[in-house]
């Protein structure tokens, strides 16, 4: 057994014209913390469902050892009952029922004849809250917090159970970075205790924070499994697209021409708590053909700013707007639309993609004839315009008649992105654009930016990640509680600076 917990053998999994798992070989050792890493559509996810019994034994090739003996699950309650449990990409908790209810979903604690103890469960979701330092009411829906405290709430859930592995698939990607700090807290203490952790992340410094070892995945296969004293990123980034990238960021020098939007004054209200600002009193250019970057901390308003702009909070702004000099009234997205501008959103369940239609559907749905002045693409243009994108963007997939819901969580993003760019905006605001996105896509994504910019797109970017709004902007703006607090050229920028005033200072 030499210290493996769980040995995978040979895994092969087939989807229709997919091989998504080819042979795959995966070892992990009791108690450590194992990073699983390759590129978007690598296989990564689709390992950790066949671990976990979302596909049951017989609908893929190869074996399950655990703990020395081989499992044959039929489905998640098996593997749990194994000491498995699973944390999805797409977080799954059910958003009508409060907290504790979410944690002991299914395994309730009860009194006689079956009745469900309530004070118990509060109880126990209170100590296991309190463990995890997340200071909530166990009592609340869940749909009142934000992602990155559902996110906690789900290893709440997992550890309510009988752990003794535990899989993360991408858990920090809506993260801040407090709540990051938290949960590899939690991860640290839980190896204390002896329980194995699988780690799913396109972070590579996340990689080196917290694992000991390290599984690449590439196609479908297992390129193989190094221990993290082994690696540096150049390692692990070669190994995961096949080739050396060089750079990690295309940066052109961009000659920006004339102020095509100006944003005066304007403000945010909460349309929750009235008087509240979410953004407040901001004034800004863009010009045709720059990057501008927004950067600052989680919560600074930089969200509610574009959407603002965009006529995502109608009724509650303040300011004005004017594209080429002219005065424009944003009230609602399609107007947005009508005047040349793109969004696309930081969250990826919310930003309308219909999950059940064809990367082609999807593709093409913002640029329907209606929001472009009557000028419609045809089918042939449509099909021209998604293999474009497809292949620009490397999204994964045997063909554009794929439904999406059968994509990789990443390649679902590439779709969203694709979306947005057939539009051919004049500005396209960029919302954490490669958040879950593989390193070597992340370059397409940044070299497309170029590309608009050479066109004389101006292209906003939101980002969270300092080396990628350095590494692109030629300008960056850094908002902080809600005003600008800011502006750095990137030749004078430094993270030392940014975050000098993201935090408050001048
Ligand atoms: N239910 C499905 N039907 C058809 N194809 C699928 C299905 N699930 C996954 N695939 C395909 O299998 C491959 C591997 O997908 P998987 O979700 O495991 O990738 P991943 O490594 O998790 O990627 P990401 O980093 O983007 O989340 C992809 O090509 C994907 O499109
Ligand atoms: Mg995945």
């Amino acid at each position: 057994m030499h210290g493996h917990i769980l040995e995978m053998k040979g895994i092969t999994k087939e989807f229709p014209g997919v091989k998504a798992l080819d042979n795959v070989n995966f070892r992990v050792k009791k108690g450590e913390i194992h990073a699983l890493v390759g590129e978007n559509g690598a296989g990564k996810s689709t390992l950790m469902k066949v671990l976990s019994g979302v596909y049951p034994t017989g609908t893929f090739d190869g074996d399950i050892i655990i703990d020395g003996k081989k499992r044959d699950f039929q489905n998640i309650k098996d593997s749990e009952e194994c000491g498995i449990s699973i944390i999805y990409q797409e977080l799954a908790l059910v958003h009508q029922m409060s907290v504790g209810e979410n944690i002991f979903l299914n395994h309730e604690p009860t009194k006689l004849k079956g009745v469900i103890d309530d004070d118990k469960l509060y109880y126990k979701t209170h100590k296991l809250l309190h463990k995890l330092k997340l200071n909530i009411n166990p009592r609340m829906k869940v749909n009142s917090f934000g992602v990155g405290v559902q996110q906690l709430i789900e290893i709440a859930k997992a550890l309510s159970k009988k752990t003794e592995i535990l899989i993360l698939d991408e858990p920090t990607a809506a993260l801040t970075e407090s709540e990051v700090e938290i949960l590899f807290r939690i991860l640290n203490n839980l190896k204390d205790h002896g329980v194995t952790s699988i780690i799913i992340t396109h972070k590579l410094n996340e990689v080196f924070e917290i694992s000991d070892t390290v599984t690449v995945l590439r196609d479908g296969k297992t390129i193989g499994t190094y221990d993290i004293e082994e690696l540096d990123e150049d390692k692990i980034i070669s190994r995961m697209v096949g080739r050396e990238l060089i750079d990690l960021f295309p940066r052109v020098v961009h000659t920006p021409g004339k102020v095509i939007m100006e944003v005066k004054n304007f403000s945010v209200y909460d349309p929750d708590v009235p008087d509240r600002k979410l953004v407040d009193n901001v004034s800004l250019e863009i010009k045709e053909g720059e990057i501008l970057g927004i950067s600052g901390l989680m919560g600074a308003g930089r969200t509610e700013l574009v959407m603002g702009i965009f006529g995502g909070f109608k009724g509650k702004v303040e300011g004005q707007i004017f594209i080429d000099g002219k005065e424009v009234k944003i009230n609602t997205p399609m107007d947005a639309i009508k005047n040349k501008l793109a969004l696309v959103t930081e969250d990826r369940k919310g930003n309308g993609l219909v999950l059940d239609q064809s990367i082609l559907v999807n593709t093409t749905l913002a640029s329907l004839d209606k929001v472009t002045n009557g000028i419609t693409l045809n089918e042939n243009e449509e099909i021209k315009w998604t293999d474009k994108f497809v292949k620009d963007l490397r999204t994964k997939t045997p063909s554009i008649e794929q439904k999406v819901k059968n994509l990789s969580g990443g390649n679902q993003q590439k779709v969203v992105l694709a979306k947005w760019l057939i539009t051919e905006p004049k500005i396209l605001f960029l919302d954490e654009p490669t958040r879950g996105i593989d390193v070597g896509a992340k370059y397409e994504i940044y070299s497309i930016m170029n590309e608009l910019v050479d066109q004389g797109v101006a292209v906003v970017m939101i980002s969270s990640e300092l080396p990628e709004i350095m590494g692109m902007s030629d300008r960056i703006l850094v908002m902080g509680e809600g005003k600008l607090r800011g502006e750095v050229h990137y030749t004078r920028a430094t993270q030392e600076k940014i975050m000098h005033f993201a935090t408050g200072g001048n």
